[in-house]
């Protein structure tokens, strides 16, 4: 399975990713996660990212398409891959097209995920991240068995820093203007498929399921 996840911030698409790799066995590709990671450990990619992260920015496309090609290189997304938060611009779109086709590794489906607005800010305002593996959590949807505490490593919760209300803000406008034009581009390549995110984690698990049961 070689699956693109689209949709707004907040709708959903690092939780689903999460159980489809779980359930499929292939490796999750987010590209958010791996930022964070590169900040963290102060690389130079976490350098040059930092500062667009922050202000709920797009990080360049240049940055970007180095960190997927540098991932595609470990060689595991020949068992497949979901994508998560990559690519977010046309750019990357096409610079994705063009290493998965040198690699023999094309996408198979795309995902566009749908939320409202009103949905989107109840779950980043709730949500709480794990900082060492970056589990999200949201205080009353998908709570932790312990309160403020990871269910995999014991880590405290926390608030993503973009998560507040201005960033969430910048983000959605991102979304629109940057990454929302993917939509009718996969349309037109035929391998768009619209899934509303509005429903339980396990209810939008299932709907997923089925778009992708053409593939099996
Ligand atoms: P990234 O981490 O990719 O952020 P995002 O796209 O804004 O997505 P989120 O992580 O906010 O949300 P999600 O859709 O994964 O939702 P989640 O499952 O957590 O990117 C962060 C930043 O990095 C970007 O702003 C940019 O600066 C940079 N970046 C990354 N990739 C880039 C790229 N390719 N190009 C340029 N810059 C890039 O769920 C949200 C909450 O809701 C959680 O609390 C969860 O528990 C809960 N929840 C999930 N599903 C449900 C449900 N069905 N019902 C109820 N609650 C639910």
């Amino acid at each position: 399975m070689r699956l693109v996840l689209l949709g707004p911030p907040g709708a959903g698409k690092g939780t689903q990713a999460a159980d489809l790799c779980r359930r499929f066995g292939v490796p999750h590709i987010s590209t958010g996660d791996m930022l964070r990671e590169s900040v963290k450990a102060g690389t130079e990619v976490g350098k040059k990212a930092q500062s667009y992260m922050e202000a709920g920015k797009l990080v360049p496309d240049a940055v970007m398409i180095g960190v997927i090609e540098e991932r595609f290189s470990r060689g595991d997304g020949s068992r497949g891959f979901v994508l998560d938060g990559f690519p977010r611009t046309v750019g990357q779109a096409e610079a994705l097209e063009s290493l998965l086709a040198r690699l023999g590794l094309p996408i198979q489906r795309v995902i566009s995920f749908s939320a409202s607005d009103e949905t989107i800010v109840e779950r980043i305002a709730g949500r709480r991240t794990c900082p060492a593996c970056q589990t999200p959590y949201h205080a009353r949807f998908q709570p932790p068995r312990k309160a403020g505490v990871c269910d995999r490593d014991g880590e405290e919760l926390a608030q993503r820093p973009d998560d507040r209300e201005e960033k969430v803000r910048e983000r959605l406008r991102a979304y629109r203007d940057q990454t929302a034009p993917l939509v009718p581009y996969y349309e037109k390549r035929g391998l768009l498929r619209g899934v509303s995110a509005e429903a339980s984690p396990d209810e939008v698990f299932r709907a997923v399921e089925k778009v992708l049961t053409a593939l099996a």
